[in-house]
């Protein structure tokens, strides 16, 4: 999504929340069959339970074995040696709100909320070029204050058991991106005529390789841990919903991803990779044309495909707006796109790529332009986690979906109408935390009952039971 919120944040006052629902989650991460209880507690009782939060510092990082980096192994994400499927969701103005005090406190409130609803992974912003709250002020430039923030997040998000997914740059003109790159090196005196520059100036490809460096190896002043070495981290993500129109063969984005996901490898090595395109199918796969939403799609510069096949790329992203991609279609007619669009890159991710495929940003608006209201907005997620139950049952590639986007109470000013807010959305959290239910228990199963590989011969009729009744 393009986010284009950039205005002044107004103080807020906020209710404290005295919620400690991340122990609960710690235990059912480690837990056996009593996890399965416990879910069912978070799923009814959020709103009462009371549970004394463990005392979690930066130093249990390195005695935390559960903590340890996420891999892929085939079309799967693996940590250490159990399987590892996940629900998830977008909140990116994490470290803008967390620069001020007095907004700092939304960040921990919105990762204990999604902590309650079993959510193990956060997509987020991990630049902010220029303007108001900039991250990077100028090429290299970077105000410590803003950093700070984001070793605040990533700091939190530990405490709550959340990963993150974060991204280094925009394609789209919120908090900088690619624009903002550009105009610095015209600024500088270069001749540069148009954005898509971005992909192929030496200069601009210089300044972005200078952010990848500055980031990976930031030593939190939290945890004391850098950030490439820091298991709370996901994923990397090289540029959000990236696009070259001026290049529709796809050669010149094909060349940046190549360069850019080298470069990324060679700094850090250990954590994985995605693009961060929002998975239009291009003209290495003429035949797959017909699953893009419309003819433009396959126009943008971008190629699934080819793109994924980049050394270093470790999994597939692909975002899923219906109701943006078919403006005028009926919610029938969306929800059935929906289910063709994730079926065919859960097929390429297992068959063609052999990686794991993630659903980074999925998401309608519930404004009334908009097809779907918040009734059919639960429709359209449960349709989502529908198609990926069923490629979690048969081992196949769909590992994991991401919300757009989780808001905390008091931040309706930076609703796109796409956000939700848990406590408020009983229904939509109900879903998302029998979803989690879901995914815990395939996930902790295995590592009871199997080693890894025999899970599908060895699923039982019970275990299927766990994994698709309908709550
Ligand atoms: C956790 O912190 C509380 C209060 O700071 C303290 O009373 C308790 O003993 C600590 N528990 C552990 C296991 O360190
Ligand atoms: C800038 O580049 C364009 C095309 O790349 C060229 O037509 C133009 O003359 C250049 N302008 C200057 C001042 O060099
Ligand atoms: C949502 O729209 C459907 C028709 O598409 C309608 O039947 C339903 O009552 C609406 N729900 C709400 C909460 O407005
Ligand atoms: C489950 O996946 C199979 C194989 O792709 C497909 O044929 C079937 O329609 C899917 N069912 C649902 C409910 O998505």
């Amino acid at each position: 999504m393009e986010t284009i919120f950039r205005g002044k944040v107004s103080l807020i006052h906020f209710l404290v929340r005295g919620l400690a629902v991340a122990a609960t989650i710690l235990l059912l991460i480690h837990g056996s069959h009593a996890h399965v209880d416990r879910v069912e507690i978070l799923r009814n009782d959020v709103d009462t339970l009371h549970v004394q939060r463990p005392n979690i510092s930066s130093s249990d990082a390195t005695h935390d074995e559960q903590w340890r980096m996420i891999k892929t192994r085939g079309s799967q994400f693996v940590v250490g040696d159990q399987p590892l499927y996940v629900n998830g969701f977008n909140s990116y103005w994490l470290m803008i709100l967390a620069v001020d005090p007095s907004t700092r406190g939304k960040v921990s409130e919105v990762f204990q909320q999604a902590a309650a609803v079993g959510l193990t992974v956060c997509r987020t912003w991990g630049f902010n070029d220029g303007g108001w709250r900039a991250l990077q002020k100028s090429p290299g430039v970077y105000d410590e204050n803003v950093f700070k923030a984001l070793d605040f997040v990533v700091s939190e998000a530990r405490k709550y058991r959340i990963r993150l997914i974060l991204s280094l740059i925009n394609n789209w003109d919120g908090y900088g991106g690619k624009a903002q790159y550009v105009k610095w090196a015209r600024d500088a005196g270069l001749n540069l005529t148009s954005d898509d520059d971005f992909f192929s100036d030496q200069t601009v490809k210089g300044y972005f390789k200078n952010h990848v460096n500055n980031m990976l190896t930031r030593v939190n002043t939290y945890t004391n841990v850098m950030y490439k070495d820091d298991p709370t981290i996901f994923a990397w993500e090289l540029m959000n919903e990236l696009r070259c129109m001026s290049d529709p063969t796809g050669n010149k984005l094909q060349a940046w991803i190549q360069e850019m996901a080298f470069h990324v490898k060679s700094i850090d090595p250990d954590h994985l990779l995605e693009v961060g395109a929002e998975g239009f199918y291009g003209p290495s796969s003429p035949a797959r044309l017909q699953a893009n939403p419309n003819t433009y799609a396959g126009q943008v510069g971008t190629d699934f495909i080819r793109n994924h096949r980049v050394l270093g790329i470790d999994f597939a992203s692909v975002h899923i707006y219906p109701d943006t991609w078919m403006s005028g279609a009926t919610v029938e007619a969306q929800l059935k796109f929906v289910q063709a669009w994730m079926q065919a890159h859960i097929a390429d991710a297992e068959i063609t790529l052999g990686m794991p495929v993630v659903f980074t940003e999925f998401g309608v608006s519930t404004r009334a332009r908009s097809a779907f209201n918040a009734t059919s907005r639960d429709q359209f997620v449960q349709a989502v986690y529908g198609v990926l139950l069923n490629s979690t049952r048969r081992g196949s590639a769909g590992a994991g979906a991401l919300l757009w986007q989780v808001f905390p109470e008091g931040t309706d000013y930076m609703d796109d109408g796409y956000g939700v807010v848990l406590p408020r959305a009983k229904d939509t959290a109900r879903i998302m935390s029998a979803h989690s239910r879901r995914l815990l228990a395939f996930n902790s199963r295995c590592s009871w009952s199997c080693s890894w590989g025999c899970r599908k011969e060895e699923q039982s009729e019970d275990g299927d039971d766990l994994l698709f009744h309908e709550l």
